[in-house]
């Protein structure tokens, strides 16, 4: 079989980020909203950095007003995502741009998120589950009100906390309040760190913020101590390759680190984070990977199951998905 058809486990992809230009493009015609500029001629995103990335993001998310456009985003992304072999992903979400972090609001938001993810599961076999998400550079006082919304619709759906958002902008310690109200609601915990900045912010997501996964985490390799130490505690990354070599931090999937952490026995998984804009998919991700290190079948299986240990859904959810992996 080729690794680009094997049945897939995503735990990294931001819901507004996996949104294809051309379904934008639709909602600001529905809208009369004006925002060209962030599409270039090929109608692809248009960003010159990550920084602009996180404007052109949020310019994107304007256009989704109400929870039927987010019912209707939710289906257009696990098209995407079950096109792509995909049998199982965590997505996160963020109150911030499903009704400003009012709680009554991000409820009505949430139901038309899971009721699209349920009428993908039983037309494409794809299982959908949410990570509330606050943004770093909106600060530790909105924080609070996202995690609010998280601890309170904790349930089958909602499985955990996670920051992301602009790595250069506060501390993760402004955080602990939001993650020990999360951790305390028994939400998974997950922390968008070293993607931008140096090792010690891994070691901040482990001591501050007690983080279950690491989003990104590629820059740990600069410190061989912390790469012994997260092997040694089991932390699981989740890679990103396309998204760090679309954002320039390596110049190519060759380059890209994630072999060496799993050479030195760090549990890695692999993921797209915001697809349309990197220029990727699940199946692109396997291919490039095959292509650069020669992973076959077999370690692609391995990444899988360590992907599905990691992941923050009910055990019967996994034992489900297990099967479709052909690893029960
Ligand atoms: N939000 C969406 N994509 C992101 C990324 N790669 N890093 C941080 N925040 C993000
Ligand atoms: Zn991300």
């Amino acid at each position: 079989m080729s690794v680009t058809a094997l049945p897939k486990i995503e735990l990294h992809m931001h819901l507004e980020g996996a949104a294809p230009p051309a379904f934008i493009r639709g909602m600001a015609r529905e809208k009369n909203i004006d925002i060209s500029r962030i599409f270039d001629e090929k109608g692809h995103y248009r960003y010159a950095d990550f920084w602009e990335f996180l404007k052109v993001y949020e310019a994107a998310c304007t256009t989704l007003q109400n929870p039927m456009d987010f019912y209707r985003l939710t289906m257009a992304v696990l098209e995407e995502s079950a096109a792509s072999g995909v049998v199982y992903t965590e997505t996160f979400l963020s109150p911030d741009f499903c009704g400003g972090r009012d709680l009554g609001a991000w409820r009505e938001y949430l139901h038309a998120i899971e009721e699209a993810a349920a009428e993908a599961e039983a037309k494409m076999g794809i299982t959908l589950r949410g990570i509330v998400t606050c943004i770093r550079h909106f600060g530790p006082q909105k924080a609070r009100e996202t995690v609010h919304c998280a601890a309170q619709t904790k349930g089958d759906f909602i499985r955990g906390f996670g920051i992301a958002g602009d790595e250069k902008v506060g501390n993760l310690e402004d955080f602990i309040w939001s993650f020990d109200c999360a951790r305390e609601a028994g939400l998974g915990l997950e922390v968008h760190a070293c993607e931008w900045n140096g090792p010690q912010e891994v070691r901040d997501a482990l001591t501050h913020l007690k983080a279950d996964r690491i989003g990104h985490g590629v820059r740990a390799i600069a410190d061989l101590a912390l790469v012994d130490e997260l092997a040694e505690k089991g932390v699981v990354l989740e890679v990103c390759p396309g998204s760090n070599v679309a954002l320039g931090i390596y110049p190519s999937f060759r380059d890209h680190p994630i072999a060496e952490f799993d050479r030195r026995g760090v549990k890695v998984t692999i993921s797209t984070d915001d697809p349309p804009f990197f220029h990727t998919t699940m199946a692109l991700e396997y291919e490039m990977l095959n292509r650069a290190f020669d992973w076959d079948e077999g370690q692609f299986s391995k990444l899988n199951r360590t992907a599905l240990d990691a992941a923050f859904c009910d055990a019967d959810t996994k034992a489900k998905i297990a099967k479709l992996l052909g690893a029960a």
